[in-house]
């Protein structure tokens, strides 16, 4: 990487290829994950787990809407694509479920559990060998291409979805969530 194309990047960050984006994306939500797991307070709890869902909740919007129907066209492996579509839908519903509870449910840490569990399996599938993630880098996919379609649907997602905390959908607004665009 050039000097200048690291500036170009650090101006219109992030400037990652499609799986490295979608790779950071992973990572930052399993460091969530592991800070949840640890953490004390029902506040604490409410803030990572509407990080984590609104987080999720862009993720998988970018790969279902760009990066999925990329690599089934590319690769025509519609077994990986289904499951990886059918996955998808399974942690959509436990995200409803945070999301229309909180901290003060006696069922909340168990369902961020749960998720953690599932999305766990879920980013195996998509970055072990012979996963999508494997299968799209042998592919001819453009995937500098996709990582810019992926950084500006993301962007333009985290306006939309972001300031409203499981447990207060109708309420009042709270946090301010960064999407781990580092
Ligand atoms: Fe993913
Ligand atoms: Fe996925």
């Amino acid at each position: 990487m050039t000097k200048a194309s690291n500036k170009a990047r650090a101006r219109r960050a992030p400037g990652k290829d499609a799986i490295a984006l979608l790779k950071a994306d992973h990572r930052q939500v399993s460091e969530w994950f592991a800070q949840y797991a640890k953490a004390r307070t029902g506040d604490r709890k409410l803030d990572l787990a509407t990080r984590i869902c609104n987080a999720l909740t862009i993720h998988m919007r970018i790969e279902e809407e760009i990066f999925y129907p990329a690599f089934l066209e590319a690769t025509e492996d519609a077994d990986l694509h289904h499951e990886a579509e059918i996955e998808h839908d399974g942690a959509k519903k436990l995200i409803a479920a945070i999301e229309a509870s909180g901290p003060d449910d006696g069922y909340f840490d168990a369902k961020v559990k749960v998720l953690s569990e599932m999305i766990k399996h879920h980013v195996k599938e998509e970055e072990q060998p012979g996963g999508m993630f494997a299968e799209a880098r042998k592919s001819d996919m453009d995937l500098a291409a996709l990582g810019q379609a992926l950084a500006a649907r993301k962007a333009e997602l985290a306006g939309e979805i972001g300031d409203v905390p499981p447990g207060a959908r109708k309420g009042s607004h709270g946090l301010h969530v960064s999407i781990g665009a580092s």
